[in-house]
């Protein structure tokens, strides 16, 4: 079943946006057959880029995936398709796979396709992904190194964002039967609940550990206000991560820290329901949104809804349709005709002053998928 429909969001608002969703697609489509757009718009236009680099690509080729099931129109499973050989090429040369988000670019694509299509070849490359994900799983520790040489000790350290890479992980041991894959994303998963989550229910963005002794040392932030602050991606993703790891392994603890999160994530959201950059920030700050967070946390709780009923949750599901509302209402670039993004008003990086106010691809894909878990019985690609 779809997610229910409250009054806050109708049927049709739903059926519209996703209509004007699709008119963008069809904009980037003209550009990104080959290529893919980049992670952040610049006056709202994506420019091209290969799949050689960052982590972003298969936000394209999910945003893909979900026009043909919402519509049902073959150019863009044909267009999805397409992209496949990239993803193998990337892959097999190892064109800049020394990160954990081969989660993320797996479970869009090749994962994506399999669920859709039973094309054996991406099965087959998403599962050599987890092969690849599970090399950076340090044992002293028991965490998942986020970025970097696996051998450098300044890189000893795991980011809330990962909970997003586990998922390749337990769909890698469902197809295989192998349980190491499941292992590992069940251990860093239970190192991540024990060190980025403070005691208010805010999260650290990442975590490191000493080398030597795996002991966890610090938390800071790379992409937030500052390392005492809630970033507001990072604790989105705390959010989706939680009931994408119970949807695998039903362990209650996630849904103790679904609750956690989201109380946090829910009780720092300004007045259009949409949450600025950094959570520190609330009502009356001159600060940049990130709609990106928002669309995250709304398929987060779309999701959890699945498995959990309580008073809670019914809660949280208000508040996830105010926002998916106020994105539907204030934050898509429908009436930018020259934007070639969906969803205006995110952040890529503050601190680094990189797609600050604009689109980004994952928030045009969440949004998508938000909208899509509300159109209909979605078999989600995680
Ligand atoms: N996973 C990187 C980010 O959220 O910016």
């Amino acid at each position: 079943m779809s997610c229910e429909h409250t009054d806050i969001l109708k049927q049709e608002d739903v059926e519209k946006a996703f209509e004007e969703a699709l008119k963008k697609v069809d904009i980037m489509l003209e550009t990104f057959k080959t290529t893919f757009p980049s992670p952040n718009s610049n006056n709202l236009i994506y420019w091209a880029e290969d799949n050689d680099q960052g982590w972003t690509q298969s936000f394209w080729t999910g945003i893909l995936w979900l026009a043909y099931e919402g519509s049902g129109d073959e150019k863009y499973r044909q267009a999805a398709e397409g992209q496949l050989d990239s993803y193998i090429k990337r892959l097999r040369e190892e064109l800049e796979i020394d990160t954990h988000d081969l989660g993320f670019l797996y479970s869009l694509s090749g994962v994506a396709e399999w669920k859709t299509t039973g094309n054996k070849k991406a099965r087959q490359i998403a599962l050599e992904a987890a092969d690849h994900l599970i090399g950076r799983y340090k044992p002293k520790g028991d965490f998942i190194q986020a970025w970097g040489d696996i051998n450098d000790p300044e890189m000893y350290r795991l980011i809330i964002d990962c909970l997003m890479n586990l998922p390749l992980l337990y769909w890698a041991t469902e197809e295989t039967g192998d349980r190491k894959y499941r292992e590992i994303a069940v251990k860093h998963l239970r190192t991540t609940l024990k060190t980025v989550v403070r005691e208010d229910n805010s999260t650290f963005h990442t975590h490191y550990f000493d080398p030597e002794t795996g002991l966890p040392t610090h938390g800071v932030t790379r992409q937030g206000y500052s390392d005492d602050s809630a970033w507001a991606r990072g604790q989105a993703w705390g959010v989706y991560g939680m009931p994408l790891s119970y949807s695998y392994i039903s362990e209650p603890q996630c849904i103790e820290y679904y609750y956690r999160f989201t109380d946090f994530f829910i009780e720092k959201l300004p007045q259009d329901y949409i949450p600025y950059w950094d959570m520190i920030f609330t009502d009356g700050s001159d600060e940049p949104r990130d709609s990106s967070a928002a669309a995250i946390a709304i398929c987060g709780i779309y999701e959890m809804d699945k498995h959990l009923k309580s008073e809670k949750q019914s809660t949280y599901m208000l508040y996830a349709d105010k926002m998916l509302k106020s994105l539907i209402d204030s934050y898509t670039t429908k009436d930018d005709p020259h934007a070639n993004g969906l969803l205006k008003h995110a952040v890529y990086s503050k601190p680094c002053d990189r797609g600050v106010d604009e689109c980004n691809i994952w928030g045009c894909y969440y949004y998508m998928e938000a909208l899509v878990r509300k159109l209909k019985d979605w078999d989600m690609y995680w």
